[in-house]
């Protein structure tokens, strides 16, 4: 069943090309149209919504925290992202014009279905993404959008989390289409770089071998940051949030900006620190500020173990170790950037002899609340 792998998650993590390529697979007409069947929400409706909530826990909130960043780019429309359970609590301001898109591999969670019931409650439509056919999230939304990365086992979530961030794209750039935000021609184009992802995937997973030494090497570390920045914000909290679940080592992934309002000041001699760089060619200088935050943790003696685009020649000179991704558009380079992160916590895990595919004290699927 483990196709010759070690575990369900190493597997997993090589079913992640096929996971994007079978999301994307269908999704547009003759004409070259992205047309989603399956939402089956009026067109009208789409038009007027004003609000986009994403509601998620663990993994699938992180995909969500990924999308926010490409809708309001794309469409113009403002995107919150918030745990479910925090959500239904906290008396959140839903309408009839406010899309609620629940995001979960298993559809089963009951704290996103909760959060589910109480957006419909007040009158939101419900968009689910989800991964598991047949189950309950999907029959008690709206619309569903299917992710077509195929059953996971493993309890961390790898392959649904590159999957969820395609469909929540599709979706975006379908917004996009409908609402008239982004030419025909646009839409196209990056339905084609997305479509050029499965193949950069393969490659940085080809790539793993070198992730997996320099994680056996640091078997005996206790404590790992994470930094990115804008997209690679919610990748380095996702990073971070595997190595707590498989390796039990304290984790946390921060924004690159915030280094200097607090976390700064936990880096001291030999701390091990991912950093997630964008893109040289991307906007806004993004690219300079983080190769500035990482010269910063190393000067206090930070071990800077980095995750940059091929011929970033910049960051070469800055860093102690590079895992190189191929080049890609800004927003989807998550899809590349959280691989070798994956690869690292379950080789670590591994390393230290570990069960990869079932950590202590977790479920896959949390069916109580
Ligand atoms: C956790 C799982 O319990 O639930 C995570 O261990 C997962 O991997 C989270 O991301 C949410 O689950 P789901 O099925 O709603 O995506």
């Amino acid at each position: 069943e483990k196709g010759g792998f070690d575990s369900f998650m190493d597997k997993e993590i090589h079913d992640q090309p096929h996971a994007v390529a079978d999301t994307l697979l269908g999704r547009t007409d003759a004409a070259g149209n992205l047309v989603l069947d399956d939402l089956r929400i009026d067109e009208s409706v789409l038009r007027a919504v004003n609000k986009i909530i994403v509601i998620a826990c663990g993994t699938a909130a992180y995909s969500g925290h990924v999308a926010k960043y490409a809708i309001e780019h794309w469409c113009r429309i403002p995107v919150e992202v918030e745990l479910a359970h925090e959500f239904r609590y906290r008396d959140p301001i839903v309408d009839e014009r406010t899309l609620v898109v629940a995001v979960t591999q298993s559809g089963e969670t009951m704290d996103t279905l909760m959060a589910v019931r109480h957006a419909r409650e007040q009158g939101a439509k419900v968009v689910s993404i989800v991964n598991t056919h047949g189950s309950t999230i999907p029959r008690e939304s709206d619309a569903v959008l299917y992710t077509h990365a195929g059953p996971e086992i493993a309890v961390a979530s790898t392959k649904a989390f590159l999957a969820q961030i395609t469909a929540a794209y599709l979706l975006g750039l379908y917004l996009a289409q409908l609402r008239g935000n982004k030419f025909p021609d646009e839409i196209a184009s990056l339905l084609d770089d997305l479509r050029d992802m499965p193949r950069k995937i393969q490659t940085v997973i080809e790539r793993g071998e070198y992730v997996r030494a320099t994680a056996r090497s640091m078997s005996d570390c206790d404590k790992v940051l994470f930094l990115g920045r804008h997209v690679g914000f919610p990748v380095a909290l996702e990073g971070a949030l595997k190595l707590k679940e498989l390796a039990y080592i304290h984790a946390e992934g921060f924004a690159a900006g915030e280094l200097k309002h607090g976390p700064i000041a936990l880096i001291d001699e030999g701390q091990p620190v991912f950093v997630v760089v964008p893109s040289p060619r991307g906007r806004d200088s993004l690219h300079s500020k983080v190769v500035s935050n990482i010269q910063e943790i190393r000067a206090r003696g930070a071990h800077t173990l980095v995750i940059a685009e091929d011929g970033d020649d910049e960051v070469r000179k800055y860093a102690d170790e590079v895992f190189w991704i191929p080049k890609a558009p800004t927003l989807l380079q998550p899809l590349l950037a959280v691989v070798p992160l994956q690869i690292f916590a379950m080789a670590l895990a591994t390393a230290k002899g570990l069960d990869v595919d079932q950590p202590r004290n977790l479920a896959k699927s949390v069916t109580v609340e």
